[in-house]
């Protein structure tokens, strides 16, 4: 019988008709006379069953013995079946092994963050990844594709940088030819230049920053976005970073919506995100840290967190008894792996019970003048279902670029994106200091280095207007949409402080 070469996405047009997939073994199961692979060939997962038969003697064995991750061409016809991952089923009337592979290192048992982190040159190929990676596409897609609809010319940056932006603390410094440059940590000045000649332009790429902390929300390489725009002022920076950002969120839930629902994440906290955004200064948030508010949320998150520490125990127990019984295989190894979920839940619930004390003193004594910490920013992002703009920060805690208020000297005219559900900042942005004056006094403040500056100095010399921009962090956003944790799984290949294999 004639057979087509297609893919898993395409198998609705072929029902009732014989297809050849290629692909990889994910999971198999089967008894004496029934075979199940589960394949996937990048497009998608797809049950393929083998049943012990004449037409499939010469290959029944060999397809019972399949391991993991071999690479096989499969031949079948395609049924429509809706309790069938993906809604498709193969019946299968051939297959023929590419290579065999033994002894695959990520099984479906629980591995450590460690190993899988090592082994992610094959950790890709998990079902979780792959939707993550699939979403990030998405999001990188859409935005180049915002603004360049919008009429901002891409001027691509230089990776290789003769001068600080953000600060000296995090710069990875490289040997030029003798002469010491740094990794760039942003585009910005450079942008700030380009933006005199096409008015709205933006940057797209790696960004370093050898950030000595380990936390959820830190890279040492992640990919920025930052958009430059002449004539505009914070307001009008904050608008754009608000169409854009709704922009983004609705692209993936109208593209990515089953890669979003396989990651478990809540629809209708993405679909929460609209225009109008949150609008509050630095100062408001203090407030807002230092009052009743923010208490009653760590207190209720004590209390419901202490309590769901005490189902798992009461869980962990029975799932315990039930894998050391004497029920049949199946059934305890399910209750092992189900313990073993649970107690990881219980330890990071255990961390956070622990830290709630702490932070709510943070917040509590939180100082007028200090930087939001990332205790503070979850606070304040977790009091309300939108996006929430925070301004006009003191600005010693701000980059030397920033406008000064010119009605407050002691603020900037900055602000920081945080993403909601306790998320965080995904972007920074400001207006710049389009006064010499005001800038070169600044950078001496800052004990910066004039002269390597002065190239951008000029731009305040011919032609100085206001202007203004911010920057998008792509693997922040990625983990807020997707609903994860931690950073390091929206990147293909983390880096961070003592990590970089593969
Ligand atoms: O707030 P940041 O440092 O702002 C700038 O770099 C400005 N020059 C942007 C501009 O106005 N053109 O960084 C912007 C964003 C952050 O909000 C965050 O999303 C991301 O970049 N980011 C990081 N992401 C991962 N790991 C890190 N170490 C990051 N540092 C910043
Ligand atoms: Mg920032």
């Amino acid at each position: 019988m004639a057979t087509t070469k297609t893919t898993v996405d395409r198998l609705r047009a072929f029902v009732g008709q014989s297809v050849t997939l290629e692909g990889w073994v994910y999971k198999t199961r089967g008894s004496g006379k029934i075979v199940f692979l589960i394949v996937r060939d990048g497009t998608g997962l797809c049950q393929c069953v083998v049943e012990k038969n004449d037409e499939t003697a010469s290959f029944f064995e060999t397809a019972k013995k399949l391991s993991q991750e071999s690479s096989l061409e499969v031949t079948g016809d395609v049924l429509a079946d809706e309790r069938s991952v993906g809604g498709f089923e193969l019946k299968v009337s051939h297959v023929r092994v590419v290579q065999s592979a033994a002894d695959y290192p990520i099984t479906p048992k629980p591995h450590g963050i460690d190993f899988l982190m090592k082994h992610r040159h094959l950790w890709f190929r998990s079902h979780r990844q792959w939707h993550i990676l699939r979403v990030r596409a998405t999001v990188v897609d859409q935005i180049r594709r915002f603004f360049n609809d919008d009429g901002y010319v891409l001027i691509d940056t230089p990776i290789f940088a003769p001068a600080a932006c953000e600060g000296s603390q995090t710069l990875f410094q490289v040997d030029y030819f003798g002469d010491p440059v740094y990794l760039a940590q942003t585009g910005q000045l450079y942008l700030e230049a380009a933006c005199m000649s096409h008015r709205k332009v933006y940057c797209f790429g790696p960004t370093f920053r050898a950030e000595k902390s380990k936390t959820r929300r830190h890279l040492t390489e992640f990919w920025m976005v930052e958009p430059e725009i002449a004539y505009a002022s914070l307001s009008d920076v904050i608008d754009v970073s608000e169409a854009f950002i709704c922009s983004i969120v609705e692209r993936v839930l109208r593209d990515n919506k089953d890669d979003l629902v396989a990651l478990g994440r809540n629809l209708d906290e993405l679909c929460a995100v609209q225009k109008p955004f949150v609008r509050m200064t630095y100062s408001e948030a203090a407030d807002i840290l230092r009052g009743p508010k923010a208490k009653e949320l760590l207190e209720r998150d004590l209390e419901e967190k202490t309590a769901r520490i005490g189902e798992l125990d009461a869980k962990i127990d029975e799932l315990d008894a039930t894998a050391k019984g004497g029920g049949k295989q199946w059934q305890k190894d399910k209750a092992s792996a189900e313990a073993i979920d649970c107690r990881e839940e219980r330890s990071e619930l255990e961390e956070q019970v622990r830290n709630i004390p702490h932070h709510l003193e943070l917040a509590a004594n939180f100082e007028w003048g200090s930087d939001l910490g990332g205790s503070d920013e979850t606070i304040i992002s977790r009091l309300h279902d939108r996006p929430v703009a925070v301004t006009h920060y003191p600005k010693a805690v701000k980059a030397f670029y920033m406008r000064e208020d010119r009605n407050d000297d002691r603020l900037a005219e900055c602000f920081d994106l945080l993403a909601p559900q306790g998320f965080g900042e995904i972007i920074g942005g400001s207006a710049r200091e389009e006064d010499l004056d005001r800038l070169v006094a600044r950078m001496k403040h800052e004990n910066l280095p004039i002269e390597d500056y002065e190239w951008y100095l000029d731009l305040r010399r011919y032609g100085s207007v206001p202007h203004g921009g911010f920057g998008l962090g792509v693997e922040r956003t990625v983990a807020w949409i997707c609903g994860l944790k931690h950073i390091r799984e929206t990147i293909p290949y983390a880096r961070m402080m003592g990590k970089f294999y593969p």
